[in-house]
């Protein structure tokens, strides 16, 4: 936290004559998350920070300073390979298997992104460095990357996150107020929701702990090396979490470090509408 402060107070001193060096990564092989995350991309740009942007999206004629990666192999993975689709239509109130599925599918996605040979190459050279790292917000072995390039790092998300990174950085998860995103309900539940919503808690909880937790590590220290300290503690290192949730909708209360962004900066300026004259 302090050292993103100090970061951007130092930013805002030297405006106009220095940029900094930003690792931007969005995993998630979806056009809707991928989507909103643009207009940040590209402010950053036109403020003259230079980018090295990992995304299944890439943007066609980015701003010269935003270097891409292209991650869009994952889109056949999710579709093909796992068909998630399917697996939430056959298996409607299964939240155990759904999420397994999920899990399953976003381990092999990012295990793929991860053996990608530009970003091999990244990872490999030595003389390459960033000033900051700002991570979709969903899976945790991509925050190595931050221990990798000694920076500091802030988690971002299109939407609500789970409860998980809530509990660790010490935000309230009671079930009967703030159900899991997963779950096919939300606000005043009845009293079967707020049963499932809980046995949801416990199952979560031993999920990590019997096995979750060892997957992520292993896969981590494959890539960033076995003297990577484990996930959960580069987890607490996060210095800010920005959610694209509108507090006035999503009630819950959240530690300094996180910064609610809900309010449509995805949405592009409206153009008129084509003058056509149909008589
Ligand atoms: C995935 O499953 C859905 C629903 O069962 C089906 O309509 C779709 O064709 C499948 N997609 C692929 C790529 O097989
Ligand atoms: C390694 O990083 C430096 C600094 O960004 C860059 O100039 C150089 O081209 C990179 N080398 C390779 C092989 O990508």
């Amino acid at each position: 936290m302090i050292k993103v402060l100090l970061f951007v107070l130092v930013m805002h001193v030297i405006q106009e004559s220095s940029c900094a060096k930003i690792l931007a990564i969005v995993p998630v092989p979806s056009y809707s998350h991928q989507l909103f995350f643009r207009p940040i991309w590209k402010e950053l740009s036109k403020r003259g920070h230079e980018l090295t942007l990992l995304t299944t999206d890439p943007m066609d004629n980015p701003p010269q300073n935003i270097k891409q990666i292209d991650w869009s192999s994952a889109y056949e993975l999710r579709h093909n390979k796992h068909n998630i689709t399917k697996v939430v239509q056959e298996n409607e109130y299964n939240i155990p298997k759904i999420l397994a599925s999920y899990q399953a599918m976003l381990n092999e996605i990012v295990d793929q992104e991860l053996s990608h040979r530009d970003v091999q190459i990244l990872l490999k050279n030595e003389s390459e460095h960033f000033d900051l790292l700002m991570v979709e917000y969903h899976h945790p072995v991509l925050y190595a990357f931050s221990e990798r390039f000694k920076c500091p790092y802030i988690g971002i998300s299109s939407m609500e996150i789970a409860n998980y990174y809530h509990k660790t950085l010490g935000n309230p998860i009671h079930p009967v107020l703030y159900p899991e995103i997963l779950l096919p309900f939300e606000r005043d539940l009845n009293f079967n929701e707020r049963l499932l919503s809980t046995l949801y808690v416990i199952y979560g909880i031993y999920r990590k702990l019997s096995y979750a937790n060892n997957i992520e590590d292993e896969m981590a220290k494959k890539y960033f090396g076995e003297n990577l300290p484990p996930l959960k503690t580069i987890l607490r290192k996060v210095s800010m979490v920005f959610i694209n949730i509108n507090p006035v909708f999503n009630v819950r209360p959240l530690g300094p470090g996180f910064v609610s962004i809900g309010g449509g900066i995805h949405m592009e300026k409206s153009k008129p509408l084509p003058e056509v004259k149909i008589f």
